[in-house]
């Protein structure tokens, strides 16, 4: 842990009601998820001081990159102005961020487009996008002073959490469907101590567990329905835009599950913005599984009516998938908590919600793999989305377009040696277990192949490999 150490520009920041009529207000010393008057989300809400020109701004941020101070390293605490946390905090870190920008030749074939950028969130300590949310929300807890932090999760934010939760040294405890995430991400969570939790039931009847949970107050809550954890993902849009010599690119396509990450990435792009650090936004796009995607229906219903492009008439409920199936676990999520943040971003931005299925998911992964660069399944739908958004002309082929990985290829390796097999079974739509006719054949195989132990054999079978070998596009 370290301090701060530097003046922040800011003046002043509460913790605001999302809804409009009400608007109530809370310190940010509070230990509060939703407004007490309305039951609203909340968000933090910051009034700057004008800095002192904004490429100063900037060139502080890129000097702290070159700097010995794990704090001023991160890529979150980097651009700690635009953070709600005092100075004298103690940050609680592990080098979360910096993580890279790829260009993707085969991806971008695949989706016909000339170019495409893949940001590699997978990249982060524990492997997902959900490190840099979590540094802030646990440094927040420490000053708090929680005695035991909670989450529900489909995995990721349960490894996540008990990675901050250990380096910090308070007592965690994650909630997860049993049965239903990946071994992987539960091997992590066992590895940092937490106490694993399998509850009967799904991802939503656990979320539901948790905030009764966290009225106690010695509990406090680490999902993304905390405002502080979408300060911390808020700043992937930073060091993107940074990365990208703060052009906003046209397009920027992430997967959708509780909508945690749409939402800060959308806040992050609206403060860059405010404080002219760039001159328009990307356009935002969220991409779910079709048996997951209650934030797509609704989108839908909303481009059936009017309201489509106005986001100051977000509706008021949103229907929950009862019964969520996608092979991608991590957004198997039928009542998504952060909806309203991120359909607000998402229209604002005049970006789009769609959907994927499941075929398309585990092509568009193994396509990802092509290049070199890998992802978890969840993370795949962006590129399913956006070979849809270019048929459907809503991007062009010359677009600037970056798709946000949020996961590392090794947090769910039963999936692609399923996939690679042709062993991978399709979510069943009966209670039952799958019939062989529910495997997803994947157009993109590459399963191994038994040789004998003979230099011939094996010169033989790589020569039939490379007359196989059919460029990516040619095949999608
Ligand atoms: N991609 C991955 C790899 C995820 O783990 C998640 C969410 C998402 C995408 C969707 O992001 O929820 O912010 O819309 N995982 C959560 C978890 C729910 O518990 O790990 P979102």
């Amino acid at each position: 842990m370290n301090e701060i150490g530097t003046p922040l520009l800011r003046q002043s920041a509460v913790q605001r009601c999302l809804a409009p009529e009400c608007a109530a207000q809370y310190s940010l010393r509070e230990r509060i998820y939703v407004c007490r008057r309305c039951g609203s989300p909340l968000e933090i809400d910051c009034a700057w001081k004008a800095p002192a020109g904004d490429l100063s701004l900037r060139e502080q941020w890129e000097a702290r990159a070159a700097s010995d101070d794990p704090v001023d390293r991160s890529g979150v605490w980097r651009y700690r102005e635009l953070l709600p946390i005092p100075a004298e905090a103690q940050i609680v870190t592990l080098s979360e961020g910096n993580t890279p920008v790829y260009d993707a030749p085969r991806s971008a074939e695949y989706a016909g487009l000339a170019r495409l950028r893949l940001k590699h969130l997978g990249c982060n300590p524990t492997g997902s996008f959900k490190d840099a949310g979590m540094t802030v929300a646990v440094t927040q807890a420490v000053l708090l002073g929680a005695r035991t932090l909670v989450c529900a999760s489909t995995g990721n934010t349960a490894a996540s959490l008990a990675a901050y939760a250990a380096r910090a040294g308070i007592a965690c405890a994650i909630l997860v469907p049993r049965g239903q995430i990946s071994a992987a991400k539960l091997a992590q969570s066992m590895d940092y101590g937490a106490a694993v939790l399998e509850i009967e039931g799904n991802f939503d009847d656990s979320m539901r567990l948790v905030q009764e949970l966290a009225a106690d107050p010695e509990i406090y809550l680490a999902n993304s329905i905390n405002p502080f954890r979408i300060e911390g993902q808020k700043t992937v849009a930073f060091e993107l835009l940074q990365q990208c010599k703060w052009l906003a690119p046209d397009h920027v396509v992430v997967p959708g599950g509780n909508l945690g990450n749409s939402s800060a990435l959308a806040k992050g792009f609206a403060e860059l913005l405010r404080l002219g650090l760039i001159r328009r936004l990307p356009k935002l796009h969220v991409v779910q599984a079709e048996g997951a995607a209650p934030l797509a229906h609704l989108y839908a219903e909303l481009i059936a009516s009017k309201t489509r492009r106005d986001p100051s008439s977000i509706p008021r409920r949103i229907a929950p998938v009862e019964h969520p199936q996608t092979l991608a676990t991590a957004i198997k999520i039928g009542a998504p908590v952060s909806w309203q943040k991120s359909l607000r971003g998402i229209l604002e931005s005049g970006g789009q919600v769609l959907t994927v299925s499941e075929p398309e998911i585990a092509d568009a992964k193994a396509i990802i793999g092509r290049d070199g660069v890998g992802c978890e399944p969840a993370s795949a739908t962006t590129l399913a989305g956006i070979r849809k958004l270019v048929v459907g002309k809503v991007i062009g082929a010359e677009d600037s377009v970056v798709a946000v990985l949020t996961g590392h290829i090794l947090k769910d390796p039963d999936y692609v040696t399923h996939y690679h097999q042709g062993t991978l079974a399709l979510p069943s739509r009966s209670k039952g277990e799958p019939q062989p006719a529910d495997t997803l054949s994947g157009s993109f195989r590459n399963p191994p192949e038994r040789v004998a132990p003979a230099r011939e054999a094996i010169l033989a079978l790589l020569d039939k490999r490379q007359k196989r070998a059919v460029p990516s596009g040619a095949r999608g």
